[in-house]
C-alpha cells in the first residue's frame, strides 16, 4: 500500500535544492550505469524524484518512463526536463504497486534511493524482475538502514511509526544482496559506500538462453 506521497509532496521543493551528498560517488554510479546503456534501450525508473538522474541518462537511451507517486516531485521533474530540452522521458505520477506494465518490457530498470521506502521490497523486486526483458539490467542504489548504528535505529523507527518520516524498512547490505539474488538476478557490479549505509548494484535478469 502506498503510504507516504504526502511526505514527499511536502519535501519536494527542498529536496530539489539539496546538493548531492557525495558528488564523486554519484558521478561514478552514473558512469557505471551509462557504460551499460545502448541507444535503443527502453528504461523504467521507479521513484524518480525530481528527475535529475533520468535527465542525465536520457541522451544515452531511446526512452525513459520515470514514475514517482509524489505529484510535486513529478512537477519539478517535468519542468527540469523541459528546461534541459529533454524530450525522451515520460514522467508519470504513479505508485509502484499500482503501476501497470507488460512483462518483459524494459531493457533496464533503475531504482535509486527508493527500495528502503517500499512496503514490501520482495514484491517490488519480483515486479522489477517480471517487467525486465530476459538479459535486462536492474540498477539500484539502496539505503541499508539495518547497517546504521543500533543507537540511531530506534529514533528512525519511531519517526516512521509516528509518520513524521516516511515508511522506512530496515535491512542490511548483506540481506539486500541476498534478496536481490533470491529474486532471480545475478549481480554484475557491487559497490558499497565507505561513508554511508548505501549499496549500488548492477544486476541482470537471466537471458533467454540462460
Ligand atoms: C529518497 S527519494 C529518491 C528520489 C530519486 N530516486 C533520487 O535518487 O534522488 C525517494 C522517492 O521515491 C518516491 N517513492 C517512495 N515510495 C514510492 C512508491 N511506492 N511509488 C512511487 N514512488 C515512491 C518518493 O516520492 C520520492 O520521490
Amino acid at each position: 500500500m502506498d503510504r507516504s506521497p504526502g511526505f514527499w509532496n511536502l519535501l519536494a521543493k527542498r529536496y530539489s535544492r539539496q546538493p548531492i551528498a557525495d558528488e564523486t560517488a554519484y558521478q561514478m554510479k552514473l558512469a557505471k550505469t551509462q557504460t551499460r546503456f545502448k541507444p535503443d534501450m527502453q528504461v523504467l525508473e521507479i521513484g524518480c524524484g525530481t528527475g535529475s538522474t533520468a535527465i542525465v541518462h536520457a541522451p544515452h537511451v531511446q526512452h525513459i518512463r520515470a514514475v514517482d507517486y509524489s505529484k510535486n516531485m513529478i512537477a519539478i521533474a517535468r519542468q527540469r526536463a523541459a528546461e534541459a530540452g529533454v524530450t525522451n522521458i515520460d514522467f508519470e505520477v504513479q505508485g509502484i504497486d499500482a503501476m501497470a506494465a507488460e512483462a518483459d518490457t524494459y531493457d533496464a530498470v533503475l531504482a535509486l534511493n527508493i527500495l528502503h521506502l517500499v512496503d514490501d521490497h520482495h514484491d517490488t523486486l519480483a515486479k522489477i524482475h517480471r517487467l525486465l526483458r530476459p538479459g535486462g539490467l536492474f540498477v539500484s542504489s539502496t539505503v541499508c538502514l539495518g547497517d546504521i548504528s543500533k543507537a540511531a535505529q530506534p529514533l528512525l523507527r519511531a519517526g516512521s511509526a509516528l509518520r513524521v518520516l516516511p515508511l522506512l524498512r530496515f535491512f542490511s547490505a548483506d540481506q539486500w544482496v541476498g534478496d536481490v539474488t533470491a529474486a532471480g538476478f545475478s549481480i554484475e557490479d557491487e559497490w558499497r559506500s565507505p561513508t554511508s549505509p548505501s549499496i549500488f548494484l548492477i544486476a541482470k535478469k537471466a537471458s533467454a538462453a540462460g
